[in-house]
């Protein structure tokens, strides 16, 4: 089976400079500028669908340009969309890109701030056909817990990308969370936000693993986390050993070797990779499903662009094996 996937989030219109450095406070540099389709949600809703699964995704947009951009990409991607339509425009984002593939980004909502859990209440039966429903925080966080409480009701599992780093989300919202799958900077956020130690993200990788399974517990008490660390590739932690399918309750997955010039949008491939692959074999080994959003993700990282940039499954199964 294909598998059935529900992503509930943004879509932005993304702005995008690509220039040799970050710009600094006072400065005026030139860059290369594009635009494309965006939005961690989209982002996240395209990999699902170009990993093979079924997907419907549920947003909000603006009567406007940005809006039949969304409209007709995901008809070209088999999405099946559920928008709101909002009198606010279309989501927006400001990106710049560095020449070693960073980036900064500057969202402006928009259309994303009025996806309302009643709308999301409308689309309950695909939320209940979903093996996976899946939600980062650029949209209402109550939107996101409509969406988790349907489809934990339907037996489905709820994953949770707590994305962008400054954005809280609730208590109600963690309590229906299976796994979470922050990056380096998002786990320290969240977690310093629920309680936990104030960590830093750059010194994260370098934890050992017993510290870092300890911190994930703190994050997550009863579910998976999966930290993404970039070029360290991710670092899993079960609350219970032999969950999901795994033999460890913690172990850690290397990066795929690719040669990156565009990391926006990557920790958006992993999700839509990993929630398309747990959905497709539930029964799996987990490991082996991180394994394969780490090496959609990488190989999303050499293209220009975050929506436009996934890779489909039969070019990561040629490339990967
Ligand atoms: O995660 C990358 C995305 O963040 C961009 O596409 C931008 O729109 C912001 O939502
Ligand atoms: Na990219």
């Amino acid at each position: 089976a294909a598998g059935r996937v529900v992503v509930v989030g943004s879509f932005n219109v993304d702005h995008v400079w690509a220039l040799a450095a970050l710009p600094r406070p006072g400065e005026t540099l030139a860059g290369t500028y594009h635009t494309g389709p965006g939005g961690k949600g989209f982002n996240q809703a395209t990999a699902a669908a170009r990993a093979g699964a079924a997907t419907a995704f549920v947003c909000a947009l603006g009567d406007d340009a940005g809006g039949q951009l969304a409209r007709a990409l995901a008809a070209g991607d088999g999405i099946d969309l559920r928008a709101l339509q909002s009198a606010q425009p279309t989501g927006t984002a400001g990106i710049y890109v560095d020449g070693e593939g960073r980036n900064t980004i500057v969202i402006g909502p928009g259309a994303n701030a009025e996806l309302s859990p009643a709308f999301v209440g409308e689309h309950a039966a695909a939320l209940a056909a979903a093996q996976v429903a899946l939600a980062q925080l650029e949209t209402p966080d109550e939107s996101a817990v409509a969406a988790f409480a349907r489809a934990r009701d339907a037996g489905g599992s709820t994953l949770l990308n707590p994305a962008p780093a400054d954005a809280v989300a609730s208590d109600a919202l963690w309590a229906l969370t299976d796994v979470a799958t922050p990056n380096e900077t998002e786990f320290c956020a969240q977690l310093r936000r629920r309680g936990g130690a104030a960590l830093d993200p750059d010194a994260l990788a370098g934890l050992d693993d017993a510290t870092l399974h300890a911190h994930c517990r703190q994050l997550l008490a009863h579910g998976s986390v999966v930290i993404t660390l970039g070029k360290s590739g991710c670092f899993v932690s079960h609350a219970v050993a032999a969950l999901r399918g795994d033999a460890q309750a913690f172990y850690r997955v290397d990066a795929a070797t690719v040669k990156a010039i565009d990391t926006t949008g990557a920790g958006d491939a992993f999700n839509g990779a990993l929630a398309a692959a747990l959905a497709r074999e539930p029964g799996a080994a987990f490991a082996e499903h991180v394994r394969y959003a780490v090496r959609f993700a990488g190989l999303s990282t050499e293209r220009t662009g975050a929506a436009s940039a996934m890779p489909r499954d039969a070019e990561v199964r040629a490339r990967f094996g």
